[in-house]
């Protein structure tokens, strides 16, 4: 038997042994799952300062789905205050800063020839393949919820494709419990040291994909789609089960949303698999793209495994 670390209850439905945990959980949370992004949305008028109605409605969101998409009418504000001042009225106050983040750790998501030269992908305007947030912090700095607020588009292209980890999981189970097993075993996912030159070196990283946050019981997940500086574990299960999440993310899955943040609009989410299709801006007339993105080690206030409606 694998020596397993502070884990919560074995009541919890993301226990791979607890399969009645997981029947009720499972059919609570496929009950009336949104089928696509537009029942994601809501509306504020401004994110700096919802209303209680506001906050309620974007709350119950994001306890079915981890995520939500609110539409406001700051339309082409560039104020970082927006997703700071956001996250804090859903409990999200411990921002993570990466290296290249602005001073304030709220990042300038735009075309930065610089850097995307250097190869960081998010600054440049090629497609990111399917990840959560920071799959590559130590597990002290885990990302367990985000904002993106788009500023303003760019001219073509820009859309994201979002999927909820539980969700992931649910069908990953359904599919085959052993795969489960293997995605969260301690050892499944290696993302070696980044030994970017002129960088801040980074450590090797090696950890779970599927994990049970042991303070609120709530599933988190790490997962990047890159096939380059990651390390899966090699034995047959593993490799299966990869391939099993792979083809769920490709699939065109009805709980995958697909969403191009327009200006004064922003996701709100709890670190959520997702992607971005490349994009295009297009300088001489003034469009470029500009997101605002802000990392959190809270996860999103209320949205705790007992506090959804997964909950029995
Ligand atoms: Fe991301």
């Amino acid at each position: 038997m694998t020596t397993r670390q502070k884990m919560p209850s074995p009541d919890s439905p993301f226990m791979p042994e607890s399969a009645d945990a997981f029947v009720d959980w499972r059919k609570a949370k496929l009950k009336d799952y949104p089928v696509n992004a537009t029942a994601l949305r809501v509306e504020v008028e401004d994110p700096r300062a919802l209303s209680e109605a506001e906050q309620h409605r974007m709350l119950q969101v994001c306890r079915k789905t981890n995520m939500v998409i609110y539409a406001s009418r700051l339309v082409g504000l560039a104020d970082k205050q927006i997703p700071r001042r956001l996250g804090e009225q859903f409990g999200l106050v411990r921002l993570d800063s990466n290296l290249l983040a602005d001073e304030d750790a709220v990042t300038s998501l735009q075309v930065v020839p610089e850097k995307s030269g250097r190869g960081y992908i998010p600054y440049s305007n090629r497609r990111l393949l399917w990840h959560t947030d920071g799959y590559y912090n130590p597990p002290e700095r885990r990302v367990r919820a985000f904002v993106l607020h788009c500023v303003s588009p760019a001219a073509h292209g820009g859309e994201n494709a979002l999927l909820d980890p539980e969700i992931a999981y649910l069908r990953l189970r359904d599919e085959n419990p052993e795969y489960i097993r293997a995605l969260m075993a301690p050892d499944v996912m290696t993302i070696p040291a980044n030994t970017e030159e002129g960088g801040e070196n980074r450590p090797v990283q090696t950890g779970p994909v599927f994990s049970i946050d042991p303070a609120t019981g709530s599933l988190h997940m790490r997962y990047t789609a890159r096939t380059r500086s990651i390390e899966w574990k090699q034995d047959a299960v593993t490799q299966r089960a990869v391939k099993a999440l792979e083809q769920l993310l490709a699939g065109g899955s009805p709980h995958v949303f697909h969403y191009r943040l327009a200006a004064g609009e922003g996701l709100l989410c709890n670190n959520v698999l997702h992607n971005r299709t490349e994009f295009a801006d297009e300088v001489d007339k003034g469009i470029t793209r500009l997101i605002y993105r802000a990392r959190y080690y809270d996860r999103i206030r209320g949205t705790e495994l007992n506090e959804t409606s997964g909950a029995v």
